[in-house]
């Protein structure tokens, strides 16, 4: 075929360690809730703007810097970072990169978390923690979406990367890295346990 692909949009996803992971998950998941049930102000927040469910994104929204198990999480979401914003073929020389962001969400049964991007930030993602079977994953949506105005439709059987929208799924233990302008939702969780991840932004200066 005389046609290339150009200016792709990359999604990264690789298991956070290759070995400890249970027990890792398992402490965080419980720090977690213990977080939930520490944070008033966040509950109080969460019940207006993320009904059913606790985010501790407008409360407690730099936890690597308040706990060390979530420090310790930071550091390894940072080489995961590196090794993406590599393949972006990023130049970060001289340029002092940080984790700016880093806070918990717990999903019980019929919570979602609508379409959004992640503003003041350029790479984002999602790690998770407890992932019960059957929830739902990480839904992205095609960054042209907007720009498609005459476009037929995509035939049913189109190639992945053809498609308007791709869903990785929740696999505790992975993390899911993105640019952050490109826009995400959770579709609502079927299934009648906790989903639990944490959510992060890196900036640079
Ligand atoms: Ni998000």
């Amino acid at each position: 075929m005389p046609v290339r692909a150009w200016f792709p949009t990359y999604i990264y996803c690789e298991t956070l360690q290759r070995s400890g992971l249970e027990r890792f998950n398992r402490d965080l998941a419980e720090e977690c809730r213990q977080l939930r049930d520490y944070d008033r102000a966040g509950r109080r927040w969460s019940a207006k703007n993320y009904p059913g469910g606790y985010t501790s994104y407008a409360s407690l929204n730099q936890l690597h810097r308040f706990s060390s198990s979530f420090a310790d999480l930071g550091r390894k979401l940072e080489r995961h970072m590196r090794r993406f914003a590599g393949h972006l073929e990023m130049d970060l020389r001289g340029r002092q990169v940080e984790l700016t962001d880093l806070w918990l969400n717990i999903m019980p049964p019929t919570v979602a978390h609508s379409l959004h991007l992640h503003p003041l930030s350029f790479i984002s993602g999602t790690y998770y923690v407890a992932t019960p079977e059957g929830c739902p994953g990480l839904k992205f949506e095609d960054p042209r979406l907007d720009r498609f105005m005459a476009a037929p439709p995509r035939r049913e059987s189109a190639r992945e990367e053809n498609r308007s929208h791709v869903t990785y799924p929740a696999e505790a233990g992975n993390v899911i890295l993105f640019e952050s302008w490109l826009r995400h939702e959770v579709p609502s969780n079927r299934v009648d346990a906790d989903r639990i991840s944490v959510s992060f932004n890196f900036n640079w200066h």
